[in-house]
């Protein structure tokens, strides 16, 4: 069953103690495709949807999953598909979505094309790692218009995975993940515009593992929100994208146990950032590790005074016990963004924080700076101590910390893909971080999954 396979793979690849510590149990769907399939096989063919790339999937959609929601594989055969009305597949149990089919938005409506929501033991996934979403986003977005719909959104949906699908050029978000538990999210490459809007992966939600995912937009790439615990983010490739992030944290924040590895993020905005501006709650028990960085503005980077975000009430959001080690690579231009910004709260200051093995230097001019704000822990600029008052440390480095240099991927994106073009649907990679393969093996190269 998949979710074994999932368990076996994180202890015998990942290490046991973390991930164990990191996750809080299973994840994946309980049933096996296989199983699936054999209770039940709903083809879309047979309720009237045509791979004709003009009639509309939505409908046909609908009535194979009624029929096959209480355990059965809906089945979207190879194919061209229009999709001109957007489903809610609500309530199944023990199914599955087998879309090796590519699905062209044609509609106008906003919200979700895909919504899924109160389904427990359920897959998403292409047998043959060919199956995708086309949003034409840039169709929105050429008249400045950034209210259409989101491709894929999870809610309330436990015991599941998504795996070995495309998401292209969403007119809004690409995939959110909202209350959903023991996820497991692999295998993905997901490729919108070049701007804000376009987020690809957010999660706000319980005992998920995201892996082997690369995106390339202007936005999140894969982002945890409030609330959330026992995340792993693992291998993922940030291919001109506005980099991973946690926020934007607001009231009640509630945020714990997130572990961020092997992220390589190329010409974005930022390697990771944690993004807030008053709030109150917690953030707490954060390791970002393995982290190589090259082109990108920002790259550690904690900012309590984000201006994107209206002010909310509260002291700031409680940020306690973040470490950040292993991090290399090189900044786009470290004298006017520098590697490290610590910019915690001066009426709540950032406790228990931890920089260690960070070498990273600039790729133009000759210095760098670090900067600390009412940060308290170990490492660069932070204070240490319990007094936690607030205070402001910029510290110039002028020579290259040894050991910053680090690897590139071979297809990093040169240009980006714009707004108001057509963007192509992407090819799922076979490595999403310098020198690593995929945890699980691509559909299609295995020929099934
Ligand atoms: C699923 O079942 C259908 C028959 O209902 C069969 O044609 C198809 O090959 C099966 N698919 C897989 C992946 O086993
Ligand atoms: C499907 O239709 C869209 C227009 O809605 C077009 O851009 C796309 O190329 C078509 N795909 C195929 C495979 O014909
Ligand atoms: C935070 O979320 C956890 C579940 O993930 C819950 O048990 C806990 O009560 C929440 N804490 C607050 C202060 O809401
Ligand atoms: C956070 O702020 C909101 C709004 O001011 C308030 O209702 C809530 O009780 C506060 N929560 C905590 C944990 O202090
Ligand atoms: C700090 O976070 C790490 C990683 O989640 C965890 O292992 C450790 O127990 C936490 N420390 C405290 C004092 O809670
Ligand atoms: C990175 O993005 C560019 C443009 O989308 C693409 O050509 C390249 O193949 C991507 N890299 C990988 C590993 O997919």
């Amino acid at each position: 069953m998949h979710s074994i396979r999932s368990t076996l793979a994180a202890v015998v690849g990942l290490g046991p103690l973390l991930v164990a510590a990191q996750l809080s149990g299973s994840v994946g769907p309980l049933t096996s495709i296989s199983a699936k399939n054999s209770t039940k096989n709903c083809n879309v063919l047979d309720y009237g949807a045509v791979a004709d790339n003009s009639t509309d999937l939505g409908t046909p959609l609908t009535d194979a999953f009624d029929d096959c929601k209480d355990g059965g594989v809906v089945y979207i055969p190879p194919g061209s598909y229009a999709m001109s009305t957007w489903v809610d597949l609500s309530g199944g149990n023990a199914w599955a979505l087998q879309m090796d089919g590519i699905i062209y938005r044609t509609g106008t409506d906003g919200g979700n094309m895909i919504y899924i929501e109160h389904s427990t033991d359920f897959e998403l996934f292409s047998s043959t790692s060919a199956g995708a979403m086309q949003g034409f986003g840039y169709e929105f977005h050429i008249d400045d218009n950034w209210d259409g719909p989101r491709l894929l959104r999870l809610y309330d949906v436990s015991d599941f995975s998504v795996h070995d699908i495309a998401l292209t050029d969403s007119p809004s978000f690409h995939f959110s993940m909202d209350t959903c538990t023991n996820g497991e999210i692999y295998n993905m490459a997901i490729r919108g515009a070049d701007a804000g809007g376009t987020d690809g992966i957010d999660v706000w939600s319980n005992n998920i593992w995201i892996h082997d995912i690369e995106v390339t937009n202007k936005d999140e790439c894969v982002t945890v929100k409030s609330p959330s615990k026992n995340i792993l983010v693992e291998d993922i490739y940030c291919n001109w994208s506005g980099g991973c992030a946690m926020g934007s944290l607001g009231s009640d924040t509630n945020v714990s146990d997130i572990v961020y590895r092997n992220i390589y993020t190329w010409s974005s905005n930022q390697m990771y950032m944690i993004k807030s501006n008053g709030g109150n709650g917690t953030v707490e028990n954060v390791v970002l590790e393995n982290f190589i960085g090259h082109g990108n503005a920002y790259s550690l980077y904690i900012d309590s005074y984000w201006s994107s975000m209206a002010v909310v009430a509260g002291d700031g959001v409680t940020l306690n016990n973040i470490t950040f080690t292993g991090w290399t690579g090189t900044e786009a231009d470290g004298a006017e963004r520098g590697p490290i910004d610590v910019t915690c709260s001066d009426t709540n200051p950032c406790t228990d924080i931890t920089i260690e093995d960070f070498a990273m230097w600039t790729e133009s001019g000759d210095y760098q700076w670090y900067k600390c704000e009412s940060g308290y822990g170990t490492g660069a600029c932070l204070e240490s101590g319990d007094d936690y008052v607030s205070y402001t440390t910029t510290s110039t480095v002028t020579a290259a910390p040894s050991g910053y240099s680090a690897a590139t991927m071979a297809s990093d994106l040169t240009a980006a893909f714009g707004t108001t073009n057509y963007i192509p649907i992407p090819t799922i990679p076979t490595s999403f971080f310098p020198g690593a393969t995929p945890i699980s093996p691509l559909c299609r190269g295995e020929g099934s999954c």
